[in-house]
């Protein structure tokens, strides 16, 4: 059975993307195990409002891993500790009794800070909006067996789709580069025959989109694929940049 914990949270805390932020300091008493990181952020912002004090504001939608929204740094790891989870999905059990527990937001020229630990993530969608999809040409359905697509293309690409756009991997990395997020999105095209039509196209579009938006360069350091909770491969900017390669050198 999971015991209560008693532990202090330190939470950033600022007003806006050019406000000098600051840490607030709570002692949380009595957390049991079975908590979740953002329910036990719930009990805080409990707290605070029957104080009369304004609540901590974090992000936070799916609540099952699925959406990315949970984007909080967690003594020094984005989604805190642990591999292949979300902040959603970490427990209070993974702290012991009298732990000192350290949220930030992403840090990154990329995600500019809205308030306290809720990131601007939109840039995400730029990219996402560069390239990141297949054009449907409008007519009747395709039958579904008549593009064949082996186990291998469709596991592989299957892999790379499960990543959710959190942005851990800029959090990660000390350049603040989105390599790990636009090489998956990427793949998870390049790898099927319906994205080979606009891959090349696509690679270029993306891969710009994210250098004018701020992010830095991928210099192989794998803090990316170390944090990333859906355990997205850098073998995937590898494919990336040969989509890019290719794409550069057929212009
Ligand atoms: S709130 Fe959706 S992934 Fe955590």
């Amino acid at each position: 059975m999971d015991t209560n914990i008693s532990f202090t949270l330190k939470v950033w805390r600022q007003n806006g993307p050019k406000a000098k932020g600051h840490f607030d300091t709570f002692e949380m008493k009595d957390i049991p195990g079975d908590t979740s990181f953002l329910e036990m952020l719930d009990i805080l912002n409990e707290q605070l409002i029957e104080d009369g004090q304004e609540p901590f504001v974090f992000d936070h939608d799916c609540r099952e891993g699925i959406c990315g929204m949970c984007s909080l740094y967690i003594n020094g790891h984005p989604h805190g500790p642990g591999q292949g989870a979300t902040t959603c999905q970490l427990y209070m059990r993974r702290f012991s009794d009298g732990d000192v527990i350290t949220v930030e937001p992403w840090r990154s020229a990329g995600f500019p800070v809205i308030k306290d630990c809720m990131v601007d993530r939109s840039a995400f969608d730029k990219i996402i909006a560069a390239g990141g999809y297949t054009s449907v040409r409008t007519g009747q359905a395709q039958d579904a067996n008549a593009i064949l697509i082996s186990k291998e293309a469709a596991d592989e690409a299957m892999d790379c789709a499960t990543c959710i756009g959190c942005g851990a991997c800029v959090a990660a990395c000390k350049n603040g580069s989105a390599m790990l997020f636009v090489s998956s999105k990427v793949s998870q095209l390049a790898l099927l025959p319906q994205g080979r039509p606009e891959a090349a196209k696509r690679a270029k579009a993306m891969v710009a989109k994210m250098e004018e938006l701020g992010f830095g360069n991928c210099t192989n350091t794998r803090a990316c694929e170390a944090e990333c909770p859906k355990n997205e491969s850098i073998a995937n900017i590898a494919r990336l940049n040969r989509e890019f390669i290719k794409a550069k050198l057929n212009d």
